[in-house]
Parts: structure tokens; C-alpha cells; sequence
């Protein structure tokens, strides 16, 4: 007789809590002045599944209402955490205590499938050996000049003919997915020397890898955002749902590589290839094959999405800032007509003319301050540590610092953070890079991103080829900020629709 009494009680003390979880709105207040709104045992999920669709928004109020911008926050699964937009904080964890921030047993475990041992995944001296062998492939001028070549083939003639294409038919294009095309080709030729034509060409080569090696980064990506943690392990021993789709996924990817490495490791005998990234690594005996492609496969992904991501952002700014636009076409003229010579627009650019660019250098930085592809980035706390602003790190935390935060952090970049303003990059016509602590868009420290050099010769040289020939018109509603997708880099919601027209025909 007692028991419907009990079970009823229980119903209504479940709805209770559900409801105070669950459905009770945040007060700004609240949450500004503590850091993260946290519940016994629950932490601060409810919060978090709340505000996951907006994620970077939501952790980005909270930082800025907290003293020394960095809150602590736990979850069940005793899951703790530090989650940091402070540039000192920033400086500790990736550079002055380094060895005690390795990626660690989540993000290995997480993106073990997909990336095996390859440099992005890795810690120790699996990392740095990789580390070594590509930082020295990185800075060899082999590399720089075939990085030009390629990028100079595939914006005239791809990109460019695609895009006056459509200007020429007022066909509308994602901008987005063109952009990552581009990307995709390009970062297959420097790494091994294939062309997937994903972008131009008939893409039968490597469309179904990039829709493979997309599918496989996405899926992965979504492991970190499980509300229990473990649950795609789960689905991953049954084979079921998306873990299901990513096996698929990567078992493609793995066979495309494959064939590519075996291919290479014959030809090795009797061609001396040696500009792309894999020659290096193929070059040591001990390297064994599914290393060799663990290795390429991290690489792909370093460099796939982050430049078509800070692109499609950057046209996104522009579109809405025409006096930025004519800035940056003033300084291309210039460039044109130095040395008493002048180069017709359409003609490519060359090394050093590309380095004089540092107008559009600064408003392609100015934008990835706002929109850091990779906005945010996770360590492992390998023992207890303090930060320099005091806050405690237990053993087996996790320390996130959030760039995208960072740059709209009024401590750091001053009252008019929120202002897409090149000039503040700028002495005397000259770019002044900042800290990699207070820009931490490259990471920083020993980690530092390997191509970044490169990546802004791409993104300026194609920024440059479109802008003096091209206007754009971007298809979206006026001054309301695209959605932001979350995923290992920072995508457009949708993508980027655009329409253009010549310029010249003005
Ligand atoms: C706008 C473009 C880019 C941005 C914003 C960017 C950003 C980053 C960031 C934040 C990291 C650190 C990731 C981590 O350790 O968790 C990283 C690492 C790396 N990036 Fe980039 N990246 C860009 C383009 C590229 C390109 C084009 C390449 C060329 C292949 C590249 C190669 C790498 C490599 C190899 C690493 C691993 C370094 C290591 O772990 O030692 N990146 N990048």
C-alpha cells in the first residue's frame, strides 16, 4: 500500500529536479559573477546541454565576468576541468610548464582511430619525432617554392575560372565548400604529391576521400561533445549509429592513403622525389607503413579546414566593410606597379610580393582574432599545478584555452575588441604581430602550428586573386552573424552563399 505513495513522491522529486536542471533560465547575473553555474553532483551539465549549440558564445560571457577570465568546471564521471582566456595562463600551459600539458589519454583515445600516432595525435617522443623530421621539411625552400607552385595552379587555373564562371552566369556559389575544396587539394599535393582535383576538375580522383576524410573528422570531433563520455564507446562495440558511419569512413581514408604509401615506398628504389612532406618520412627505414600514413593523415587534417575556415569568415567581414576592401585593393596596386614595371591584374604573384602584403596580412589576422579556426584547444594536466593567476589544476584535469573568447576579451584587446579593425595590426603601414599568448590562433610554444607560413601565403594569395578581380555579394541577412558550427575547426553554418561580378566590367 505504502509503495504508490513512495513512487509518486519519487515522480514528483524527479520532475522537480528535472525541471530546476533542466528548464530553469540562466541569470546573467548569476552565471557572470560566479564562472560556470554548477549543481551537486550533475556539475555543470545541465548548463552545458543548455548551451551546447552555442557553445563558444556561452563560455565566452562567462569568462569575461570572471576575475582573472578562467573558470573551473566539473561534470559527472569526475570529469574537472579549467577553461582559460587569460594570456599568462595561456603562456604557462603551452609554453613555461609544457611538458606537464601533453594532449593526453582522452584526446589520444578520442582520435585514435582516425589519427593513429600521426603528430597530431601524439605526445612524447612519438611527437617529437615527428615534430623534428617535418619542422626541418617545413622551412626547406623545396617546400616553400612547390607550395607556390601549387597554390598558383590552383587558383588560376580552378579557382579563378570557377569563380568567373559564375559570375559570368549569376550562379550562386557556398563560398565555404569552394574554399574547402581548395584546401583539400592543396594540402594533398603538399603532403604527398596527389591531386584529388576535389575542386575544378572532375573530383572522381579524391571526392570520395574528402567526403570520407569530412565525415571521419566530423564524427570524431562530435566524441568530445557526448554528454557521457563514454557512450560512444558503446555504440562504437555494438557498431551502431555514427560509429558505425565513421568505421566506414575511415576505413576509406586508410584505403586511399594506403595505396599512396605503398605506391611511394616502391618508387622509392628508383625515383628521388623529394619535394613533398612524405618523401621526408618515407626516407627512414624504421617509419613502417601505417605510420607513414598516420603521419599524412594528420597533416591533412592541420591543414585542410583552418584556411578555408579563416577565409570564409573573412569574406564574411568584408562583405559588410567596402572601405577595408578598397584598402586592401589599393595596396595590391601598389604592389603591381612597384619597380617602374606594373603587372597586369590576373598575373601571379610571387614569394616576396605576397610578404608586402601587409595590409591584407593584418585583416586576414584581424579576422581570425574574431573567428579563430581553432577555437578552442585542450590539454591534460599530468600533475598538480597553480596557474600564474592562482587558479588550482588537479592531476587529470583538463585545461581549455579559448581563443575564440580571447579575442573578444576586453582585458586583453582593449574596449573595442569587438571591432573587425586591421589598423590595430599595423605601425606605420608595417604588421606588428602580437603575442602568440594573447593571439593563440597558431597554438604557441614548443606546439606551435608548423604552417603557419605557410597557410598565409595561401590564404593571402587567394584573398588577393579574388578581391582584384571579383566583387562579391554575400547572400545573407544584413549585420546577423552566421551560426557558427563547432567541430574540430570553426565552420559556417550552411556555408557562405555568394554571388559575384567582374570587376574589370564595372
Ligand atoms: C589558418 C590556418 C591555420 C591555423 C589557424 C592553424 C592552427 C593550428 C593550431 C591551433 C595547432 C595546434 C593544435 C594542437 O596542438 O592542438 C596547429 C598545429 C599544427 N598545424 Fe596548423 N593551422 C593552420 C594551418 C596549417 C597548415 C596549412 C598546415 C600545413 C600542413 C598546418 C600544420 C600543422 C601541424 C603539422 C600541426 C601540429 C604541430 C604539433 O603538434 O607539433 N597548419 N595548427
Amino acid at each position: 500500500m505504502e509503495l504508490f505513495p513512495s513512487l509518486s513522491l519519487l515522480f514528483i522529486t524527479f520532475i522537480s529536479l528535472y525541471v530546476y536542471f533542466f528548464l530553469k533560465p540562466t541569470s546573467k547575473a548569476e552565471t557572470k559573477a560566479s564562472g560556470f553555474k554548477s549543481y551537486p553532483l550533475v556539475g555543470v551539465l545541465p548548463e552545458f546541454l543548455r548551451n551546447r549549440h552555442q557553445f563558444l558564445q556561452w563560455s565566452t560571457e562567462v569568462l569575461s565576468g570572471c576575475a582573472t577570465q578562467t573558470a573551473v568546471f566539473n561534470r559527472p564521471g569526475k570529469i574537472h576541468g579549467v577553461i582559460t582566456a587569460n594570456p599568462l595562463n595561456v603562456e604557462h600551459m603551452l609554453k613555461t610548464n609544457f611538458e606537464n600539458y601533453p594532449k593526453g589519454p582522452r584526446f589520444n583515445s578520442i582520435l585514435e582511430d582516425f589519427l593513429g600516432q600521426g603528430i597530431f595525435n601524439a605526445d612524447g617522443e612519438l611527437w617529437r619525432g615527428q615534430r623534428k623530421t617535418a619542422s626541418y621539411e617545413f622551412n626547406t625552400r623545396s617546400l616553400r617554392n612547390f607550395v607556390m607552385e601549387n597554390v598558383t595552379m590552383e587558383i588560376q587555373t580552378r579557382l579563378v575560372p570557377l569563380l568567373e564562371k559564375a559570375a559570368a552566369t549569376d550562379k550562386v556559389l557556398d563560398l565555404q565548400d569552394v574554399l574547402e575544396r581548395f584546401a583539400f587539394d592543396n594540402i594533398c599535393k603538399v603532403a604527398f604529391n596527389v591531386d584529388p582535383s576535389c575542386l575544378g576538375g572532375d573530383g572522381t580522383t579524391g571526392g570520395e576521400f574528402m567526403t570520407a576524410f569530412e565525415e571521419a573528422t566530423s564524427i570524431s570531433a562530435d566524441r568530445f561533445r557526448y554528454a557521457l563520455p563514454g557512450l560512444w564507446k558503446i555504440k562504437k562495440l555494438l557498431g551502431i549509429g555514427s560509429e558505425k558511419r565513421l568505421a566506414q569512413s575511415i576505413s576509406k581514408v586508410h584505403e586511399f592513403a594506403d595505396k599512396i604509401i605503398s605506391s611511394r615506398l616502391e618508387e622509392q628504389a628508383t625515383k628521388n622525389n623529394d619535394e613533398d612532406l612524405l618523401s621526408r618520412f618515407v626516407g627512414n627505414s624504421e617509419n613502417s607503413p601505417e605510420f607513414l600514413r598516420d603521419i599524412v593523415i594528420s597533416v591533412i587534417l592541420a591543414g585542410r579546414d583552418t584556411t578555408s575556415s579563416a577565409l570564409t569568415w573573412f569574406f564574411w567581414l568584408l562583405s559588410s566593410r567596402p572601405e577595408i576592401q578598397e584598402n586592401i585593393l589599393k595596396e595590391l596596386k601598389t604592389i603591381r606597379q612597384q619597380y617602374g614595371k606594373t603587372k597586369n591584374i590576373g598575373e601571379a604573384y610571387n614569394f616576396d610580393e605576397l610578404r608586402q602584403m601587409h595590409y591584407l596580412h593584418a585583416a586576414i589576422s584581424e579576422s581570425m582574432r574574431l573567428f579563430p579556426p581553432v577555437s578552442i584547444d585542450t590539454k591534460y594536466c599530468s600533475d598538480d599545478d597553480t596557474m600564474p593567476d592562482g587558479s588550482y589544476v588537479g592531476k587529470g584535469w583538463y585545461v581549455t584555452y579559448n581563443s575564440y573568447a580571447m579575442g573578444r576579451m576586453i582585458s586583453v584587446w582593449g574596449q573595442d575588441c569587438f571591432e573587425y579593425k586591421p589598423e590595430r595590426w599595423l605601425e606605420n603601414g608595417i604588421f606588428k604581430p602580437e603575442s602568440p599568448f594573447k593571439f593563440p590562433v597558431f597554438n604557441a610554444g614548443p606546439r606551435i602550428c608548423l604552417g603557419k607560413d605557410m597557410a598565409y601565403i595561401q590564404m593571402k594569395y587567394i584573398a588577393a586573386s579574388i578581391l582584384e578581380r571579383l566583387k562579391m555579394d554575400v547572400l545573407l541577412e544584413r549585420g546577423k552573424c552566421p551560426e557558427m558550427l563547432l567541430s574540430l575547426t570553426l565552420r559556417m553554418k550552411g556555408g557562405l552563399p555568394v554571388s559575384m561580378k567582374q570587376r574589370l566590367s564595372e
